[in-house]
């Protein structure tokens, strides 16, 4: 009898949970309110898309949910309406148990409120090649009204410390999508590795993609080179991807440090070209710096001028960290330049090296973003800093009214210690998933600056002890 009575009471818990409604939306909606009864992708079910502008996204989602419907059901249906009032990526989803109704004034907003039903279907969604088996794509009743807090709300990914093929690019990508991130930030070159084919410099990738081996902790060598590269057709194929699901793909060409591999391509770009570099195989902040010569200025010019053709982005990101000053102080070159230009620092021949890309790029109609060393120098016109070195960087770049993403090291870096990976760059921090979920981008002792100036902020995967995709998912 006491069997019987629990085995009773289990499925009363089993029917209770099937009964209840789950909303588990990533990131949380700005309102739902919870309704009564499902919707079932099925058979029966018909997509309705009123407006042109939302047939792509349509097309994808119907590819996509392929394994729940044939989308050509006369019982329910699913409506992709465009209604004027809502911000470029609002929507409002309203789910009864015949009708799954999106309505958006842009492509993007229609595109997010498609995301989020995904998110109230069964994870088997996500999965168009799986058999038709016994999973019944239900979605609760609700509606939900949503819109992004932040304009910029960014993943970066690096390329350089390891390479991985365009395929797992776009498997980001798709997660970016999924949790309604809109910008891709994509690290392509290195100490370590050049990532991008350019036409006019092709040691770049012949000598810059390849490092003889790979250092680990212990600082030996593995023996086993690496190195690839995407070509141009590679990179217009994952910025066209990344349109389809309104993410924009933004370049970092690190300047003017970073840059050992385009310098063993390309000695001249140093500050001494006779001496002998090597594609570096061990992590860390080395001390190869492009010279701020014309040579080097031609050379960055060209670069981006190929890029431009490749990333529509109009932002463009150009590094600015950790160059150490140790060859501007050595070269004579420097020393004159400095005497000519009126500067007694080096950091300022970084702030006059930078301002001369930045200006270059302005010219070109883009953004410049930089890491928070851009803020040392001061020169760049309405550039936008991530702050990576904590909050402090943030609060001293609002102060002077200039745009900041919080990127901070201790919440945002997706490589820092988690649960169980063996390597970590940092094994001191600790940062479960917790943590970075419940970070909100704000310096809380400047509130108003905070609201006026942070326009976003960006979880940063960087690739050091990250050799391969199953670590990096
Ligand atoms: C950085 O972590 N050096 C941007």
């Amino acid at each position: 009898m006491k069997r019987f009575i629990l085995f009773i009471a289990m499925l009363a818990a089993a029917a209770n949970l099937a009964a209840a409604p789950r909303y588990d939306i990533v990131p949380t909606p700005k309102k739902l309110v919870a309704a009564e009864g499902y919707f079932v992708l099925d058979k029966n079910t018909s997509m309705v898309v009123e407006d042109a502008a939302f047939e792509e996204i349509a097309a994808d989602f119907k590819a996509q949910a392929r394994n729940a419907s044939s989308f050509n059901g006369k019982k329910t249906r699913i409506v992709l309406r465009k209604r004027e009032g809502f911000g470029k990526e609002a929507y409002k989803l309203t789910v009864t148990p015949t009708e799954v109704l999106i309505e958006a004034s842009e492509v993007n907003g229609a595109f997010y409120g498609l995301q989020t039903f995904k998110q109230l279907l069964p994870a088997e969604i996500y999965q168009p090649s799986a058999l038709k088996k016994a999973v019944k794509f239900m979605a609760p009743c609700c509606t939900i009204d949503d819109e992004p807090e932040f304009w910029y709300r960014g993943f970066l990914f690096d390329s350089g410390r390891f390479f991985f093929p365009k395929e797992e690019i776009m498997k980001f990508i798709d997660l970016c999508a999924m949790y309604k991130q809109n910008m891709f930030h994509w690290h392509l070159t290195e100490d370590q590795g050049w990532r991008i084919q350019i036409d006019k410099y092709p040691k770049l990738t012949e000598v810059g993609a390849w490092r003889k081996e790979t250092a680990w902790h212990s600082g030996i060598g593995n023996g086993i080179p690496h190195g690839g590269f995407y070509t141009k057709d590679d990179i217009r194929e994952v910025v066209e991807y990344a349109r389809k699901r309104c993410v924009t793909v933004i370049p970092e060409v690190e300047i003017p440090g970073h840059s050992t591999a385009a310098i063993t391509a390309y000695p001249e770009l140093s500050c001494f070209p006779d001496r002998h570099y090597e594609v570096e195989t061990r992590w860390g902040i080395w001390k190869n710096l492009y010279a701020p010569t014309a040579t080097t200025f031609r050379f960055l010019e060209d670069v981006f001028t190929e890029l431009f053709e490749l990333f529509p982005s109009p932002i463009y990101h150009i590094g600015g960290d950790e160059a150490p000053k140790d060859v501007y102080k050595e070269s004579q070159y420097c020393q004159d330049l400095m005497t000519v230009l009126g500067i007694d620092s080096e950091e300022e021949l970084q702030t006059f090296f930078v301002k001369r890309i930045g200006d270059f790029l302005r010219k070109h109609g883009k953004t410049v973003i930089g890491w928070d060393e851009i803020l040392d120098g001061g020169a760049l016109e309405d550039p936008i800093a991530m702050s990576y070195r904590g909050h402090a960087p943030a609060a001293r770049g609002i102060r002077r009214g200039i745009r900041v993403i919080l990127t901070p090291n201790r919440w945002c870096y997706l490589d820092n210690k988690q649960e169980d990976q063996p390597d970590h760059i940092d094994q001191n921090v600790f940062m479960p998933l917790k943590k970075v979920y419940n970070y909100y981008p704000c310096v809380d002792s400047l509130r108003e600056l905070s609201a006026k100036y942070i326009v976003g902020y960006e979880t940063c995967l960087w690739t050091e002890y990250v050799p391969d995709n199953a670590t990096a998912e």
